[in-house]
């Protein structure tokens, strides 16, 4: 796999927001599109090099990315020189590596970059021809060759008879009669009528879509989440399943993977037909499409976005009629209300009522100039605190700490236990602080909240709003219950539910007026759904106001929906992106942006072991929950509860419950499970294992499992659902996702994903556990070694050996000791983590407390870990016991977290450690490192004298290795100054310092 292109792409992916299916809809840990589709491609065709590949699929690689046509050959030639790492250079030109262009090729500008050091704009990274470029997803060509090779691997492999060449014209035939099927619908005049000729054109276009994909592989995604596997699978030309437990990923899946590909294609209607359907509307919109009535016709280039937008802006411009009038300010048009929520200070001579204030910026344009920034400046008569708007930087310090407020009339701090007792008592208060509204040259105004303003908030609640239980269990993800809002009701103002109110009885009207047939109404239905919630979840009273943009965002930045103290309430009819029209643009631009061919969806818990054929799925590709990570059911309830008020007639199986189901969700959360972290781990295990177990069954060919979780029980728990389903992993490969390898290092989390690709029923019987130990170790060093110079780190890196690790155990069906106990999973991960560990310090030579920090740094960098796997660390990597680590500072403990500690933390308080031959190495060097901060050269040489004076003193190489683990911050500046003035220093430290400056102790 190119894995380094895959993950430069799919770190873009990230930032990608026109027409990208993450716009659809808001949904939690999605996979990029590139590492899907990269994914797909790579578990469908077989390497070239494997004696055992057919020689159609070489003769495809060869015709497809090896011919003579100038163009191709060099579009798909190996790299000349490999400019990101020695290991396999050079690169030769075989299939192999053709294939791996074709999924993946830096552009030779990227190349000259990376070769020079600069870097190179994400957009222009990936050359041309990449099958996972972004600007790819339509490509006829490429995503032709992409299928063709599928389709020759996947029919060659199953016969011997076929040959490229029939292969080739087979293909060939099949696009063809696609093709034509299409032009032949699509061209028909009133193909939305119910006649004979459409029912036999659009049959012509299913057969021919039917008998290309009865020849192509079929892919399942048991846990599909927003969709993006099915939807790169079927863009492969494959036949593409995805199940999800969870209702609003349904919706979500129908809405990005099956009606665009299905419905979002071209009409041609009749002038009158086109009349009685829009109207006079319809000819306004045609005008801003620049469309025409055309000799009698309207050719519409695509049905489902036309119909979503004319319904989407009736709801719109309905709701608007009847709620504008909440909205208005002085002739301006307001785009903003801000709002505090405000307590009353426990001083009972003051009892002044306190806005909860962070902070009190309202914007800080990271475009302005620091002088334009704009805050709210607090003016304070006895204990009235008032507000004026103020230009400039802002010094106050804000009021609210996490909860407790610093009375700004009489300094009494009130605890946060205090305020929860106030809000559980009376309720809670907000106030309108200031309003942000748009002048009529666009431009944005800021004022303070006027009588008259407040007068049009003098509103009572909405009553139809949903009044369900927010998951009070879950205090990791909703701690509002402890601020009195624990049902969903409570999320919105009164405002905020008064519109809402509105939208929904709207989209209810206009949706049951819709005139086609039932499937596509469905459809347009979910997109006027889908368009709820996304300005849904810009309108409550948890959103979050982004300064540095002025943007409104939704609550769920961290997964969850946190309290806030202040919160900015949008003009849902405003100019915002946020709003009605920004976000019915979203979509739009998402179901325009969409072309290929439909997936299925069904929605069942994905153990069902009966819901395809025993091996009749080619491979199964999927990326389950991450053991604890994410609450989705909790978490979706947010939109279920709502949604179920749009669409329970359409899909009445999976609206017919309160709330989603939790009980048969595979995660591995304690509060669904009496609180308890061991029945937890149990539930994650035996439902993966029953799902994988289902999986095993109905799968004939290859299971591509993401997984993206940083701790070991996580990997033991999926690892042992795995072999327990009597599968075995046979390679794995880490992605990055998120970030770029520089940032990585300063967290522990895990930022990229690794894939582990497993086979069904590979398992031989039983060895010795010293044999397959040996083997483990082998395979983990080289993976290590290899994945260390592709600049992987931390988690990531040891994660990826995991999967090295239990593809030589799970070879067997029984790894027994000496003492006939049987291996578990768990000791395995313990021994490729060491493994791992112990490759990584080859070459350091050093006291234990040095290795175990430059240990400590390469596998999790500077970020927190959780204590547990502290533990297990030291047990298992050097011989240090935890307790000694932090009581020298090495490693500071916070709760149940742990970090590495800086130069600063770790001997900022001393003077004279780290300054002896005899101190442990990192405490030299760290001494070295604030010597150099502080600019004292004279300490800095006495010790560089005393214990680094030769180049290959232990010190130097510490040094090195800290320059390529560190993350960009103070520490990494002083050892790349120590390391470029090298050298100098040494050679400046023989030189005799004066007798009175040597003795300077660093104590003085
Ligand atoms: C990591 S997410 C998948 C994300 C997806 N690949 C994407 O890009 O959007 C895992 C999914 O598994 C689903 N899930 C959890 N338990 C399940 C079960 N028992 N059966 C089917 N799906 C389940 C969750 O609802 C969630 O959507």
């Amino acid at each position: 796999m190119p894995i380094k292109e895959i993950s430069a792409e799919s770190v873009r992916d990230k930032s990608i927001r026109h027409g990208h299916i993450s716009t659809l809809h808001l949904w939690w840990a999605r996979r990029p599109l590139p590492a899907c589709r990269a994914v797909v491609f790579a578990s469908l065709v077989p390497d070239p090099e494997d004696p055992a590949c057919p020689q159609a699929f070489k003769d495809a690689v060869a015709f497809l990315l090896k011919n003579e046509d100038p163009n191709t050959n060099m579009m798909y030639k190996p790299y000349s020189d490999i400019p990101y790492t020695a290991i396999v250079d050079p690169m030769d030109d075989t299939l192999r590596n053709r294939l791996m262009m074709f999924i993946g090729k830096f552009s030779d500008k990227c190349q000259k970059n990376m070769i020079a050091g600069n870097s190179t704009s994400p957009k222009e990274q990936l050359s041309e021809g990449s099958l996972i470029k972004w600007e790819n997803k339509n490509n006829p060509v490429i995503l032709g060759k992409a299928r063709e090779l599928i389709f020759v691997a996947h029919n060659a492999e199953s016969s011997v008879d076929y040959s490229f060449e029939s292969l080739h014209r087979e293909f060939k035939e099949f696009s063809s009669a696609i093709t034509d099927a299409e032009d032949e619908l699509y061209s028909h005049v009133n193909r939305h009528q119910d006649s004979s000729e459409v029912k036999q054109l659009e049959q012509n276009l299913n057969n021919a879509i039917e008998a290309f994909q009865k020849r192509m592989p079929s892919v399942f995604d048991p846990f599909a989440g927003g969709g993006a596997i099915p939807l790169e699978a079927a863009r492969l030309g494959c036949r593409s399943y995805g199940n999800d437990i969870n209702p609003v990923a349904h919706i979500i899946e129908r809405g990005s993977a099956e009606f665009p590909q299905k419905y979002g294609k071209p009409i041609t209607y009749s002038e009158d037909e086109f009349n009685r359907l829009y109207g006079e509307r319809g000819h306004k919109m045609l005008k801003e499409y620049e469309l025409d009535v055309i000799n009698g016709k309207v050719e519409i280039p695509n049905r489902l976005a036309w119909d979503v937008e004319y319904n989407a802006r009736i709801c719109i411009e309905n709701t608007k009629q009847k709620r504008s009038n909440l909205y208005t300010s002085n002739g301006q048009k307001p785009l903003v209300y801000y709002w505090a929520r405000t307590c009353h200070c426990s001083n009972p001579s003051c009892n002044a009522e306190v806005p909860m204030l962070k902070q009190f910026y309202i914007s800080k344009r990271r475009t302005a100039k620091s002088k334009d920034w704009v805050y709210l400046n607090p003016i304070i008569h006895g204990n009235k605190i008032d507000f004026e708007i103020a230009n400039g930087s802002c010094f106050i310090e804000g009021w609210n700490n996490r909860g407790n407020i610093t009375c700004p009339c009489c300094g009494t701090v009130t605890s946060a236990d205090q305020i929860k007792e106030e809000f559980n008592n009376t309720g809670i208060i907000e106030r309108l602080l200031a309003i942000i509204e748009e002048d009529e040259k666009g431009i944005r105004q800021y004022r303070v909240a006027s009588d008259e303003d407040l007068k049009v908030y003098e509103l009572s609640k909405s009553k139809s709003l949903p009044s369900e239980q927010l998951e009070v269990g879950n205090q990791r993800n909703f701690n509002t219950p402890g601020w009195s809002i624990d049902t969903f009701d409570g999320l919105f103002n009164n405002r905020q539910s008064q519109f809402l109110d509105e939208f929904l009885t709207q989209i209810n009207s206009v949706s049951s007026l819709l005139q086609f047939d039932d499937n596509y109404n469905r459809a347009i239905k979910t997109y006027l759904a889908i368009l709820f919630d996304k300005v849904l979840c810009r309108n409550t009273s948890m959103g979050v106001w982004h300064k540095l943009q002025e943007t409104v965002e939704h609550p769920f930045g961290r997964q969850a929906i946190p309290m806030v103290f202040d919160y900015p309430e949008m003009n849902p009819f405003s100019s915002l992106s946020g709003a009605c029209y920004g976000q019915l643009d979203a979509i739009l631009l998402f179901l325009e942006s969409e072309n290929s061919f439909p997936s299925y969806f069904a929605n069942t818990a994905s153990g069902e072991k009966n819901q395809f054929e025993a091996k009749s799925i080619t491979a199964v590709i999927t990326d389950p929950p991450y053991y604890d990570a994410i609450a989705y059911a909790d978490l979706s309830d947010f939109f279920y509860v709502w949604l179920k008020k749009i669409l329970s007639s359409d899909y009445e199986l999976i609206f017919s419950t309160p709330k989603t189901p939790k009980k048969d969700e595979c995660t591995a959360l304690k509060h669904h499970q009496g609180n308890s972290e061991s029945e937890a781990k149990i539930h994650f295990e035996e439902k993966l294992t029953d799902i994988f177990d289902a999986i095993e069954i109905q799968t004939r060919d290859i299971v591509s499992i993401m997984f993206a979780h940083q701790s070991t029980e996580a990997w033991t728990t999926l690892c042992s659902s795995i072999l327990g389903a009597r599968m075995n992993i046979t390679g794995s490969w880490p992605m990055d996702t998120e970030v770029s390898i520089a940032l990585k290092a300063s967290m522990a989390t895990l930022e990229s994903s690794v894939t582990v690709a497993c086979r069904p029923n590979e398992r031989k019987g039983y060895e010795e556990f010293k044999v397959v130990e040996q083997a483990i170790k082998d395979k983990v060093v080289k993976e290590v070694e290899k994945l260390y110079e592709l600049g992987f780190r931390g988690a990531d890196l040891l994660t990826a050996c995991f999967g090295q690790a239990v593809s030589e155990f799970g070879k067997y069906k029984v790894v027994e000791k000496a003492n006939g106990d049987r291996v578990t999973v768990a000791e395995l991960l313990d021994m490729a983590r060491q493994t791992a560990f112990d490759t990584l310090l080859k070459g350091i030579q050093a006291d234990e407390m040095t290795r175990f920090y430059i240990g400590w740094l390469q596998m999790n960098g500077m970020g927190e870990a959780d204590h547990d796997d502290v533990t297990q660390f030291t047990r298992v990597g050097v011989n240090v016991e935890i307790h000694d680590v932090i009581q020298e500072g090495l490693l500071i403990q916070k709760g149940n977290k742990n970090h590495l500690a800086n130069a600063e933390e770790h001997l900022g308080s001393s003077k004279s450690q780290g300054t002896q031959p005899d101190h442990p190495l990192i405490d030299q060097v760290h001494r070295a490192m604030l010597l150099n901060r502080k600019q004292d050269n004279v300490g800095l040489l006495k010790l560089i004298r005393d214990c680094a004076q030769t180049s290959d003193a232990q010190f130097w190489r510490l040094l090195a290795s800290l320059k390529e683990t560190l993350p960009a911050g103070e520490d990494l500046n002083d050892v790349q100054a120590l390391l470029r003035t090298a050298d100098y220093l040494r050679a400046k430290s023989k030189e005799s310092i004066a007798p009175k400056q040597m003795n300077i102790s660093f104590d003085e």
